[in-house]
């Protein structure tokens, strides 16, 4: 088993990720964990994450230096820097200075290099202010670019490699082959390690934290929840009660699906509360995103806890579909390593005073893993293929102040959207499309009249975990039918745009 010890990269997560894939566990824990508490895990192999401290500031990461004597190490970007620190050789700040794509020349067709051609050229991503100036002493220079003559290096006899630039994500070409030559050859780990495991890891965890408590979950419809909840349905059974709130803001039919697959098909307990009102009082008045999506996620929880208390059951826990990228874009800047982008509602829209403890199984997974765990927990495909759906739902695709009518307008706009991607064949190719309702009017013609309506604009985009996402290239025929029937068939909209904005810059959603 693989230790990460983060040191508060954006990336330590896909760290975990590459090395999940290669069928190893993993876990991540803080930098501040002690040499003894390390020895005692017995890890096959630790890796050291980036980070974004220097290696001299007061505070940085750092670690005893006898950890790299416990077992192999793999240092990445502020990891390597702090080998090379520790180790004698020489780290500077500025100069070196790289972001994003840089081309590097392999030294070496072994060690982390191994079925590379020795003098090879591969592109990798940097992300570093810092940079080694001086290999240590004892170790060798393994990899080189031309803005950075160090950026990968080796003990020359014990398992101890380091790379600048970051192997774990996809923009690295190589960089999986990087990290698996790390696990494998030099760490000797077994590939042995599955879904499954994860499933079984979980519902062990979580049987042993809800004892006999009762537990609610909070379906929204989307993959995320369905699958957590089937995921604590495994573990405890019908201590499990799952909430549905009809909140207004749903996607056409999304209550008969959710009752039909995780009441009927999975037989677990389903409670469904129709608040369309709570909501839409909780929204009144307002227009700002933020504050949009801070009174959905605490309307959502006041709903949860009466339903709960009426159930009578009094449950002492919330499950809840959190994923890492939700986790990772919703923590502010003060109390961690990211800026807040979004307040995603199942994380930082969560009432301070809340009464529920929270168990998120799924916290540390990207999308398509839980798709994969869904799909091992026997999860329909129409419900895990499911498009991503966010958890304030129809009101963060009515830009600006929500109004029940356009609500509604937006609902059966964006099920004539769908209905055609699905009849072209081409759902499964787009990582996520909606309708948005825009709050300005244009004029237009219809018949021999004039009008004066509302606007939808079409968004749909492709991405592996949500983080980016680029805009999807629909052929030209099938925009124009979903435009011909939008226009045609919705009520009060005379014009439709397609969104060819990628993330970054702009978010997938609208708000
Ligand atoms: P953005 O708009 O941040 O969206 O690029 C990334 C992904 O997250 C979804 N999303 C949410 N999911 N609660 C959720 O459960 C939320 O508050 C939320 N906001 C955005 C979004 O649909 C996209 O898939």
């Amino acid at each position: 088993r693989i230790l990460i010890l983060d040191c508060g990269s954006q990336f330590t997560q896909l760290i975990a990720r590459r090395v999940r894939e290669a069928r190893v566990y993993s876990e991540i824990h803080p930098p501040t964990r002690s040499l003894a508490w390390i020895k005692e895990w017995k890890p096959t192999a630790i890796i050291l994450s980036g980070g974004p401290s220097s290696v001299t500031d007061e505070g940085a990461p750092s670690f005893d230096p006898a950890i790299l004597d416990v077992a192999p190490v793999l240092g990445v970007c502020y990891g390597m820097q702090w080998i090379a620190h520790v180790s004698g050789g020489e780290v500077k700040g500025g100069g070196h200075r790289e972001y994003g794509r840089a081309e590097i020349q392999v030294k070496e067709n072994r060690g982390l290099f191994a079925g590379f051609d020795a003098g090879e050229r591969s592109i990798v991503w940097m992300s570093h202010g810092d940079h080694v100036e001086v290999v240590p002493k004892g170790y060798v220079l393994t990899a080189s670019s031309d803005g950075n003559p160090v950026v990968a290096f080796r003990h020359e006899s014990k398992p101890i490699h380091a790379v600048q630039f970051h192997a774990e994500v996809a923009h690295s070409v190589r960089g999986a082959d990087i990290i698996q030559n790390f696990l494998f050859d030099i760490a000797g780990a077994k590939p042995d390690w599955t879904p499954g495991h994860f499933i079984e890891q979980e519902v062990a965890k979580i049987r042993e934290l809800v004892g006999d408590a009762q537990v609610i979950c909070g379906l929204s419809g989307g993959v995320d929840s369905s699958v957590a909840a089937a995921l604590v349905h495994k573990a405890i059974g019908d201590q499990l009660t799952c909430i549905f709130v009809d909140t207004g803001l749903l996607r056409l039919h999304e209550r008969e699906q959710v009752e039909r697959t995780m009441g009927q098909h999975l037989g677990i307990k389903l409670v469904t509360v129709r608040a369309e009102d709570r909501f839409l009082t909780a929204l009144k008045g307002l227009d700002e995103p933020e504050a949009k999506r801070k009174a959905i996620g605490h309307t959502f929880i006041d709903v949860f806890e009466d339903a709960s208390a009426k159930e009578g059951k009094d449950a002492k826990f919330l499950v809840q579909g959190t994923l890492y990228p939700d986790v990772i874009e919703s923590v502010s800047a003060k109390g961690g390593p990211s800026a807040t982008i979004k307040t995603h509602h199942n994380v930082g829209g969560l009432k301070p005073d809340m009464k529920f403890q929270l168990i998120e199984p799924l916290r540390e997974l990207f999308k398509d893993e839980v798709r994969n765990v869904g799909r091992e927990l026997g999860l329909p495909e129409e419900m895990v293929g499911r498009h991503p759906f966010p958890g304030p739902g129809l009101a963060i695709r009515v830009l600006g102040a929500v109004d029940p009518v356009n609500v509604e307008t937006l609902r059966r706009a964006d099920a004539i959207y769908l209905e055609e991607i699905r009849a072209a064949g081409l759902y499964n190719e787009i990582w996520q499309a909606f309708a948005v309702f825009l709050p300005v009017r244009s004029v237009g013609v219809m018949g021999d009249g004039r009008t004066y309506e509302h606007v939808i604009a079409l968004r749909a985009v492709t991405s592996t975990d949500g983080m980016t996402a680029d805009w999807y290239a629909f052929p030209h025929e099938v925009l124009a039918r979903i435009s011909n029937r939008v226009i045609r068939e919705v009520k009060g909209i005379n014009r439709v745009v397609y969104d060819i904005s990628s993330k970054p810059p702009a978010t997938i959603e609208w708000e």
